[in-house]
């Protein structure tokens, strides 16, 4: 198999999802497969007034080692699993190039969109994910993923072509996100005692995958379901997403918050290998969009991932710092996530089963 910088590597090199079916047609009136069962529908108990406390970054301070937004890092994580970064350096032009890009390529005739078809036995490409068979209920969204890197990783058959800057756009912004996780991740391993590097080593090549969710506007938003609820098998996820709709809801407290998008700002949250890593203190929190009747919405999630050959499990000194209580037991995680991925999405529940089964008395 050739790749960009003209290395042969083997095909079965290349990490796999299973389980996803070849996308459908794009939904424009509200087919069967995707109307839910009333208990299965968000409810209206969404809490907007609690979505302004929803912590915010200054990237720019993290920068500095500012110890006050250190504190501040540290309690999203614990108490929220998600916050939103401001001043993260990323340019305002990108972020809108990266939008123009991929609503042209959404708005090619559907026959050109599924030249690009995700496969069974993969996730790259264009479809839906986590549809594990043909009785399941469909989340209202169409994605287009692509890894992003390591570069050797990339299937460029799954790359739009159309419009012809999109790969240059994707690289560009993919580079950006990546500049500001790396200092996500050095300001994390300071607040978990330890050196500035010791969570990107852990990585060692630090996988990157870009899932664009596209939300088409739906003419029955109260009876479908966006994303359907689920946590993250990532380490940390990063999100920039339409500033005019609120799409996205995060499980803080048994309710539903939405996330109000901040002009810009990206959306990050913690995934299960974190959770794992800090052995429970921070915390790998379930989510799910809705849909709107009225707007076409699109967001960009950025996943990073440790290397399939790790063994995950708490790192020794977060141990150590919460009374040597081991919350969750060791796990291959090319195992871990080839399971997450195989499985329908049905709220938090990977992590989970590596949680060790510990009885807490105080
Ligand atoms: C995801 C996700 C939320 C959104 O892609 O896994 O949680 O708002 N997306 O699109």
């Amino acid at each position: 198999m050739e790749v960009s910088n003209n290395e042969t590597i083997r095909v079965e090199e290349i990490p796999t999802f299973e389980g996803s079916l070849p996308a459908p047609n794009g939904p424009s009136n509200v087919p069967e497969r995707y109307i839910r069962d009333l208990e299965d529908m968000p409810k209206s108990l969404d809490l907007i007034s609690l979505s302004s406390d929803i912590p915010i970054i200054d990237l720019s301070l993290l920068l500095d080692q500012h110890e006050e937004e250190l504190k501040k890092l540290s309690k999203a994580c614990k108490e929220w699993g998600f916050f939103q970064v401001v001043n993260h350096g990323i340019e305002k032009d990108l972020l809108q190039r990266i939008k123009d890009a991929t609503r042209l390529f959404l708005d090619l005739p559907l026959e050109e969109k599924n030249k690009l078809s995700m496969r069974p036995d993969d996730i790259q490409g264009y479809g839906h994910t986590f549809v594990v068979s043909e009785e399941q209920k469909l989340d209202w969204n169409d994605t287009l993923v692509l890894i992003i890197f390591p570069t050797r990783f990339r299937k460029y058959e799954f790359w739009p072509t159309k419009p012809e800057d999109f790969k240059e756009i994707v690289e560009k912004y993919s580079s950006e996100v990546r500049r500001v996780v790396l200092q996500l991740l050095r300001s994390i391993s300071l607040n978990m005692g330890m050196d500035s590097d010791a969570l990107f080593e852990q990585h060692k090549e630090l996988l990157q995958v870009l899932r664009v969710n596209n939300y088409p506007p739906c003419r029955k938003p109260n009876q479908v379901v966006g994303f359907s609820p689920h946590s993250h098998a990532s380490t940390l996820t990063m999100l920039t997403q339409d500033d005019d709709i609120t799409g996205l809801q995060i499980r803080h407290d048994g309710q539903w918050v939405p996330v109000k998008p901040i002009p810009e700002a990206l959306v990050v949250n913690v995934g299960d290998v974190l959770e794992i890593w800090s052995n429970g203190m921070y915390k790998s929190i379930e989510h799910r969009a809705v849909a709107n009747e009225s707007k076409d919405r699109i967001s960009f999630a950025t996943f990073f991932y440790p290397p399939d050959d790790l063994e995950t499990e708490p790192l020794d000194n977060m141990v150590d710092f919460q009374g040597s209580l081991r919350m969750y037991g060791k796990v291959n995680y090319g195992e871990y996530l080839r399971k997450y991925t195989r499985e329908e999405l049905q709220g938090k529940g990977h992590d989970q089963n590596t949680k060790l089964k510990i009885e807490v008395t105080t």
